[in-house]
């Protein structure tokens, strides 16, 4: 039983009950499942704004969709989602509200937290980045010597870096292309070393971006580059003011840094470092794609929002994505699961989802505090098609390894490509719907001896099929698309954790190695004897203390 009287997750009935179809429907086909049912194809889609999505090639049928939508109904996934919306402390763990959602309300919404809306501050933060993001795209903005911002470089890690890099990419289309835009994350000082290179420190913005700003990578780097910029500029510490600006929640920390708080874009401790790319966090990427693109942007997000708060669960796609997420890592066994964009401008996509999902579901306690008996947080993998296909595709179709698999395409390439390479894009998506048919029907013994294939090769070429994928479909990559497919897996995140009730927006995960790197550190530096360190560790400080001539 829980804390709050409910049945822990794997003895409710609707649990069992999903076990039990799990046994008898047994290695379903969906060969099977497709002949049963022509109309399997366009029923089992979904609309949302932009997204189509089809889930027909999963290993599901009418009843594993209701069965799994009665575990959902059972673990109260919508009365959750609510108190998310309402502002509620579902973040137990650290006591605060989850409302990245406010983020992206239109400025007439109402969102309180402790009693007080915060959908106009929100919205004033909006207007400063606005503001201060046209003057730098003008260049009514300039660096200390009067010369227009040319670069802009990002500086954080983690929520801090993927989301705007990700995003960035995603719709380099859509950028001013006279500016440049580079993202350090990485401690390891080769990072800012090629970040840096050709850049002109009197054209160079350096955004750092932090949360907390306390971590340590990014004031590491952001030290760096400020002494990289005073260089540039003969040790003059005023530079510092028109080249670097903050986006943090610690204005303290911030000012203890050096740069003036006027200088700096502000957001709130109810944004998770993952969640937040769509706060200040974004504001490289809205220097370069514009405050009316970032606001479409916001528009996208906010639209699957809409759907996520008020779909009836057959029909509500996060869910749907969600449900089956736990049909496949609860009752199939399956550890990991593969997203892949046909579409190069995606090419960060997956590795956002990872912080994004394992950060949030990398859990193995439950909300209460007690070990859960079930999975929790699959693996999250992929990059894009077709580059897959000729490295890892094999295992996925001929392993031994159940992979669901997003497959997420778009009917029209970017606008500006020229009429050849606009010709490629056919090419591309024929991969993206061969793909997902191999995978699902594969190819029989008997279908391969029928192509005359030697006896001794039929076992080698034949594909087991039964793959199951899900297709995510759009128009164009455009940034309110962006923001609707962000949405959508945030909000799937969220239906996983609400169903294994664990705390999907803490992080606690990550900080024991932060804390022994601290304690390493003087042992690489100094040779420091480090109370507690193990024989290995010991020994491999040694070496690399050897091998640097210490
Ligand atoms: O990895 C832990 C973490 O706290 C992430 O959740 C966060 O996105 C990242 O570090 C960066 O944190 P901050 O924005 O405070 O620098």
């Amino acid at each position: 039983m829980n804390a709050d009287g409910r049945t822990r997750l794997n003895q409710t009935p609707e649990w069992t009950a999903l076990g039990r179809h799990r046994e008898e429907l047994g290695e379903v086909r969906l060969r099977e499942l497709f002949a049963a049912d022509p109309g399997r194809g366009a029923g089992y889609t979904v609309q949302v704004g932009d997204l189509r999505i089809d889930y027909s090639k999963n290993l599901v049928t009418d009843e594993t969709l209701r069965l799994l939508r009665e575990l959902a109904a059972a673990t109260d996934v919508f009365g959750l989602r609510d108190a998310m919306f309402r502002g509620e402390k579902i973040n137990v763990t650290e006591d605060r509200a989850v409302l990245h959602t406010a983020l992206r309300a239109p400025a007439d919404a109402v969102v309180e937290v402790d009693g007080e809306n915060v959908v106009p501050e929100v919205h004033a933060v909006l207007e400063r980045m606005s503001g201060f993001a046209g003057r730098v795209r003008s260049g009514e903005w300039t660096g200390h010597t009067g010369r227009r911002i040319r670069n802009v470089v990002n500086i954080g890690i983690g929520g801090s870096d993927l989301g705007p890099a990700m995003a960035y990419e995603a719709l380099r289309a859509f950028t001013d292309r006279s500016l440049t835009f580079r993202f350090v994350s990485n401690v390891d000082g080769a990072d800012l070393h090629e970040a840096v290179q050709g850049l002109d420190p009197a054209e160079t913005l350096f955004v750092v971006a932090s949360k907390t700003f306390t971590t340590i990578e990014t004031i590491t780097n952001a030290t760096s580059a400020r002494g990289w910029l005073l260089d540039g500029f003969g040790g003059d510490e005023k530079a510092v003011a028109r080249h670097f600006v903050a986006l943090s929640t610690n204005a303290e920390k911030v000012a203890g840094f050096g740069i003036d708080t006027a200088n700096m874009f502000e957001f709130w401790d109810w944004v998770g470092g993952r969640y937040s790319f769509d706060s200040a966090i974004g504001l490289s990427l809205m220097i370069a794609i514009g405050p009316d693109r970032f606001r479409e942007l916001l528009d996208g997000f906010h639209l699957v929002d809409e759907h996520f708060r008020t779909a009836p669960a057959e029909a509500n796609a996060p869910l749907l994505l969600g449900l089956l997420g736990i049909w496949y890592g609860n009752f199939h066994d399956a550890q990991s699961h593969a997203v892949l964009p046909y579409s190069h401008y995606l090419s960060k996509f997956t590795a956002y989802l990872q912080q994004l999902d394992m950060e949030s579901n990398g859990k193995s306690v439950d909300r209460e505090g007690r070990q859960v008996d079930w999975q929790t947080g699959p693996v999250v993998w992929g990059t894009p098609g077709t580059n897959g296909q000729h490295a890892y595709y094999q295992l996925i179709h001929q392993g031994t390894k159940l992979i669901p698999a997003d497959f997420i395409g778009f009917a029209e390439p970017a606008a500006e490509l020229s009429t050849e390479l606009k010709a490629q894009h056919d090419l591309l998506m024929a991969n993206f719907f061969a793909q997902t048919q191999a995978l699902a029907f594969g190819k029989t013994p008997e279908e391969v001896r029928a192509e005359g294939v030697p006896q001794e090769l039929v076992a080698h070429k034949t594909f087991r099929g039964n793959h199951p994928t899900t297709t995510i479909l759009a128009r164009e990559l455009t940034p309110s698309v962006l923001g609707q497919l962000i949405a959508l897996y945030e909000h799937k995140v969220f239906v996983q954790g609400a169903v294994w009730n664990i705390d999907s927006f803490d992080q606690w995960g990550v900080e024991l190695g932060k804390v022994l790197a601290k304690r390493v550190e003087p042992a690489l530096t100094e040779g420091t004897e480090v109370p507690g360190l193990d024989a290995s560790t010991i020994a491999l400080v040694a070496k690399y203390r050897e091998l640097r001539g210490r």
